[in-house]
């Protein structure tokens, strides 16, 4: 069994097995990702790094690949930037 990672998701507390993406972690506490300039929401499409779609705020650094990206112990998400 695998270990849990605690993280936030827009402040929220959640807890997955390590080795999850941040897109995971994510799809726990909400389906809501960021928006585009024209108010279109939007969402994780490839899940492998190519459509962009997924980008998120981890820790204060903007665009980062949620399906991408680990969680680690302690990491902050922003799902809307
Ligand atoms: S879902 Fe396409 S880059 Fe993350």
């Amino acid at each position: 069994m695998s270990a849990l990672v605690r993280l936030q998701i827009n402040g929220q507390p959640v807890e997955v097995p390590e080795g999850a993406s941040v897109a995971a972690a994510i799809a726990q506490v909400t389906l809501h990702f960021r928006t585009s300039v024209n108010g279109a929401p939007r969402a994780p499409l490839c899940g492998m790094g190519v459509c962009f779609e997924c980008r998120v705020r981890i820790d204060g650094v903007a665009h980062q690949r949620a399906c991408m990206t680990p969680v680690r112990e302690g990491m902050r998400v922003d799902t809307d930037d």
